[in-house]
Parts: C-alpha cells; sequence; structure tokens
C-alpha cells in the first residue's frame, strides 16, 4: 500500500475506535466461522478413517452430532461475523456525514465558490456508503478470510508439513498479482467516485433549473452534457470489472497449478502407504477449501480500495480549515458603528482586485446607500461586514474594532442580511420567518405583518404553516423577499444590511414595505443597496461606486447638485 493510503486507512481506524467492543465480537465470530472451515477438513478425517480404517461403531451416532455441533457453531459465527461489523459500518456513516456536514456548514464561504454543490452532495451520500462498505463487509471478508486461510494452513502443517510448504510456494506469485491488482482498483475507484460527482453536478444543475432550460432549448445540450459524464462513468466501471473479472481467473490457475503439483506429490506418498485414506482427502479437501477465501480475498481488493478512495475524498472535506473562529473581544449588542477603511479587497483565485481602497463611514443609526454600476462592487462591500470574506487590505471596522477582532458568531449576530437571491429552506413560511431564531408566534406574526407576509399568506389555506416547496418554488420572487424581509425584521439586529432588498417588488408594494423598513432602519445601522435610485434618496448618505472605487459621496441633495454621475443615473430613471 502507498503511504497516503496507509495513513487513510489508519485515520479509517480511527473511527473504529470507539466501537472496538463491538468490532472484537464481530472479529471473534470471523474466528469462530474460519475455524469451523478448517474443522471441516479435519471432521473429513475423522469421519473417513473412524469409520473406513478403524471401523469405530461409536461413529455411527457421534458423526451427526459432530456435524449439526459444527454448523450451529458456524452459524453463531456467521450472525456475529454479519451484525456487528453492521453496527460498526453504520456509526462510521453516520459519523462521517455528520462530520461532512458539519464541515459544509462552517467552510468559507469562498469554498462554494469553487466547489459544485453536485460533487459536494455526492461525497455526503455516495463516497460515505463506499467507506461502509470498506469497513463493513470488506473488512469481515479481509479478516475472516485471512483466518480461515490461516487456520487451514495451520491444519495442512499439522497433517503433513512436507507437501503443505510445497504447496506455499505458489503464495508470494499470487501476493505480487494481488498488489498490482489493488493499485489498479485504487485507480479505477478514484475515477468512478469523480464521475459520479459529475453525474451528480450535471443532474442537478438540470432539475434545479427546469425554466432555463426550456426557454433555451437547452435539453439537447444537457442530454449531451449528461451523456458524456454518464459514458466517462461508464468507461471507469467497465476498466474495475475488467481487473475485476481477469484478476480472480489469473489466481485460479495460479493455485490450480500449484494445487497439481500438491495433489502429484500426495497421490504418490498415499500409493506409497505414507497417508491413510482420511489424511489424503483431508488434505486435499483443506487444500480445496483454501481457494474459497483465497478468492474472496482477492474480490475483496475492489470495494476495499474504492473504500480507501472514498475516505481520501472525504478526508480531503474534513481538511480544508474551515472559517477563523475570530477574535475574543465580547460583543453584546453593538451601536452600530461602521467604518471601512482603505478597504481593498482582491477575490480569492481571482488576478484583478474588485475594490481598490473603499473609505466611509456610518454612525450608529444612520442609513448609507450605496449606488453603481452593475459589477461595480456593491455586495463585495456589504459581504465585507458579516465576513463571508476577509479584507485583503485596510480594515472593517464595527463599534470602533476590526471585524476580525469579535467572535465571528457574535459579529454575525449583530446585522441582518436580506440579499439579491433570496434563499428559502423547503418549510413552512413560519419557520422560514423565525429561521432558527427562537421567536414566539406573536413576533413571528407581527414581523409579518410588517413585511407584508400576511397579505398573500390569508390567501393561502394553510396561512403561515404553507410549505413553500424547494428553495421557496412555490411562491413569486416578491412573496419571497417579503419573507426574507420579515426574517431580518424579526431578528431585530443593531446592522442591517439590505443588498437589492425590494428589487423584486412591484413600485407600489415597494413603497408600502418602504414604509416598514423605513420604520426599521430608524434607530439601526443601514447598508442599503438599490438600484432604484428612488429608494435610496431618503439616505443619509449616497456613495456612489465604479469599478471598485466611490466616486462620489453625499446625500441626495448633495450629488443632484454636484451634476456628477449620479445626477446622469438619476435623471436616466427619472425620465424612463
Ligand atoms: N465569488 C466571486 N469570485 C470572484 N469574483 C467575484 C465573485 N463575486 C463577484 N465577483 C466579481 O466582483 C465584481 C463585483 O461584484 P459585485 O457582486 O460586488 O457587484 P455588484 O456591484 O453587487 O453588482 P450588481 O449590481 O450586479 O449586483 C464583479 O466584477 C464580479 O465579477
Ligand atoms: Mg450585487
Amino acid at each position: 500500500m502507498p503511504a497516503n493510503a496507509l495513513q487513510t486507512y489508519r485515520r479509517l481506524l480511527g473511527y473504529l475506535r470507539p466501537h472496538r467492543g463491538m468490532f472484537m465480537v464481530g472479529v471473534l465470530g470471523m474466528t469462530i466461522f474460519a475455524a469451523t472451515d478448517a474443522g471441516w477438513a479435519a471432521f473429513v478425517k475423522f469421519f473417513l478413517d473412524g469409520t473406513f480404517v478403524d471401523k469405530d461403531p461409536r461413529m455411527v451416532w457421534l458423526v451427526p452430532f459432530a456435524l449439526v455441533g459444527l454448523f450451529v457453531l458456524r452459524g453463531l459465527g456467521d450472525f456475529l461475523q454479519t451484525y456487528c461489523p453492521g453496527f460498526v459500518g453504520r456509526q462510521i456513516v453516520k459519523t462521517l456525514r455528520g462530520e461532512i456536514f458539519d464541515r459544509y456548514l462552517h467552510l468559507p464561504v469562498a469554498f462554494f465558490d469553487r466547489q459544485s454543490a453536485g460533487v459536494l452532495l455526492s461525497r455526503l451520500t455516495y463516497n460515505t456508503e463506499q467507506v461502509a462498505t470498506a469497513t463493513t463487509d470488506s473488512i469481515t471478508v479481509f479478516i475472516r478470510d485471512t483466518l480461515t486461510i490461516i487456520g487451514l494452513i495451520s491444519y495442512l502443517l499439522y497433517l503433513n508439513p512436507k507437501l503443505t510448504l510445497i504447496s506455499l510456494v505458489v503464495g508470494p506469485l499470487i501476493a505480487v498479482i494481488i498488489r498490482r491488482i489493488n493499485t489498479l482498483f485504487r485507480r479505477y475507484s478514484k475515477r468512478i467516485q469523480a464521475s459520479m460527482g459529475d453525474v451528480t453536478r450535471v443532474a442537478k444543475e438540470a432539475i434545479e433549473a427546469p425554466r432555463v432550460v426550456r426557454v433555451f432549448n437547452a435539453q439537447q445540450f444537457q442530454a449531451g452534457l449528461f451523456d458524456q459524464v454518464i459514458e466517462h462513468n461508464r468507461r471507469s466501471h467497465m476498466k474495475l470489472m475488467f481487473t475485476k473479472g481477469l484478476s480472480n481467473p489469473v489466481v485460479q490457475v495460479i493455485a490450480a497449478s500449484g494445487l497439481a503439483v500438491v495433489l502429484y506429490l500426495a497421490t504418490v506418498e498415499a500409493i506409497k502407504g505414507q497417508m491413510s485414506v482420511g489424511e489424503f482427502t483431508s488434505f486435499i479437501a483443506a487444500l480445496m477449501l483454501i481457494t474459497g477465501p483465497l478468492r474472496r480475498l482477492v474480490n475483496v481488493a475492489g470495494p476495499l480500495q474504492q473504500g480507501i478512495a472514498a475516505a481520501q475524498s472525504i478526508f480531503d472535506v474534513l481538511d480544508t480549515p474551515p472559517e477563523p473562529a475570530g477574535g475574543t473581544v465580547p460583543i453584546g449588542r453593538a451601536r452600530g458603528e461602521v467604518e471601512y477603511r482603505d478597504v481593498r479587497f482582491t477575490y480569492p483565485g481571482v488576478m484583478e482586485p474588485v475594490l481598490h481602497g473603499i473609505g466611509f463611514s456610518v454612525r450608529a443609526g444612520e442609513t448609507v446607500a450605496i449606488v453603481g454600476r452593475s459589477g461595480s462592487g456593491k455586495s463585495t462591500i456589504v459581504n465585507l461586514l458579516p465576513r463571508f470574506y476577509d479584507v485583503t487590505g485596510g480594515s472593517v471596522i464595527l463599534d470602533g474594532r476590526d471585524v476580525r477582532d469579535y467572535p465571528i458568531d457574535r459579529l454575525r449576530a449583530q446585522m441582518s442580511l436580506v440579499s439579491q437571491d433570496v434563499v428559502l429552506f423547503n418549510d413552512t413560511i413560519r419557520s422560514n420567518i423565525a429561521f432558527g431564531h427562537p421567536a414566539s408566534n406573536e413576533e413571528i406574526e407581527a414581523a409579518a405583518q410588517s413585511a407584508r407576509v400576511l397579505e398573500f399568506t390569508e390567501q393561502m389555506p394553510q396561512g403561515l404553516d404553507t410549505v413553500v416547496g424547494d428553495r421557496g418554488a412555490l411562491l413569486s420572487g416578491g412573496q419571497r423577499q417579503r419573507i426574507a424581509i420579515a426574517r431580518a425584521l424579526l431578528r431585530n439586529t443593531p446592522v442591517l444590511i439590505l443588498d437589492e432588498a425590494t428589487s423584486a417588488l412591484d413600485t407600489e408594494l415597494e413603497r408600502q414595505i418602504q414604509e416598514q423598513l423605513d420604520a426599521l432602519m430608524q434607530n439601526r445601522t443601514t447598508l442599503v443597496i438599490a438600484h432604484r435610485l428612488s429608494t435610496v434618496e431618503k439616505a443619509d448618505r449616497i456613495l456612489v461606486m465604479d469599478g471598485g472605487r466611490v466616486v462620489e459621496t453625499g446625500s441626495h441633495a448633495e450629488l443632484l447638485a454636484k451634476n456628477g454621475q449620479y445626477a446622469v443615473l438619476y435623471r436616466m430613471q427619472f425620465n424612463e
């Protein structure tokens, strides 16, 4: 095994440790099961020599009893070797799934910019199952059949050491072949897992965007894309099958050749009268019994290597560093003074900086609006406040301290965000508004009332308990946005970030909600991004962005008087 496979294996064993008691009972079962194989070979000698050579009359009843006894024992071993490792395997899957999901929850936002959701999902579902198979079925086979072979060889050695040693020379040859097969298996397994990730990814994208696919008539394009990934998946599987199919016969033929030599020598000894019929038959029986476990051992290499490859990809996720925990400066409820001091920012993995030295400050309770062309960096600015990303230069300051000084969860507790793309969870409207925030029904309803959510839920038979469908698909864009606003209202944080929060609402509704938002903004610091300039007129200050720079600042009136970019933008919208 190469070093990193060995490391992965060791690490997997770490997951086994808490369940080692259960696992050892399983190994006991495997040992019993294995011992009955050698017991079976011994039984043949006992029966043949007792009956035909010694002509012992007790054999008549000893044999049936011994037979039943042997199988009761074997049955017990069989149960233990199935149940106990199964138990351990499911525990490991649960632990791994929990750890992966927990890591997904805590990885930095930038991680998800680069990774496809489908691939991440497939790690959680498909790869963990493969680890389960490796740690249960495969380990069982591995331990039990190794023990069986050891048991049988010991018995063979006891019967006839010379013949046994001769028959063992094929061992190293088989070992070399198995090693080679293992490497191939691991390689193909990795490919299969990667391609499973692709299958999930492409399917997920198509399933999630049925409208886009249809209106652009992209079915054929998507089908072609999907065909590529499933073809790649099929090919990788076939390579694995080929190796799997070939490995067995090769090993068996080598084993049979060895057996032939031994058979020849044993026959010579038997003819010379050096072996009894019982010994001879028992020896051959034991030798034949070795081929079964040997075949399973060769076959188990596949799933075992698949499991290791799967575990490796899982550990890759687990080893990705989570978001920084932040500093230790305690913060109860912030006053809400926000300052950006010469903030520079470049997205990870991108050469061009997006923000070039942004500086502005917001006193507690003030509203600052950010306007500017699409792509000018407005969302990027506000994303730095909850530390979705960290500045690459300068600092973002809350209440006089760098945001990085506070514990990250406490920092985020100071702000609510209503963003451009509202994400709802497949749950009731009520829980989507509360969203993990402990709130009474009255509070939820009050928030729903203010955000004009009740207006449309009153028409629904289940009201606030209506389930919104996957990502809120059963609601209109504006309805989703109203729920997001209600969510922000309920949280009642000192800082509020509105990134195009009302873009999906019609003018009339926007005006109504604006009143609510105005009330809401009253005693809290608000950063508001809006394309529709009518919504930002009342802001204390307006920043006009262009190409990652603040090009103008001032109140609505000041900016109009200045007759610069803002005035141009404003007149353009006004004339529409
Ligand atoms: N996750 C990301 N990784 C790399 N680049 C990004 C990422 N998000 C945004 N960008 C780039 O940063 C620039 C600013 O994007 P940003 O989302 O801040 O613009 P915006 O002003 O909010 O635009 P809009 O009005 O369209 O929402 C864009 O050029 C965009 O391509
Ligand atoms: Mg934006």
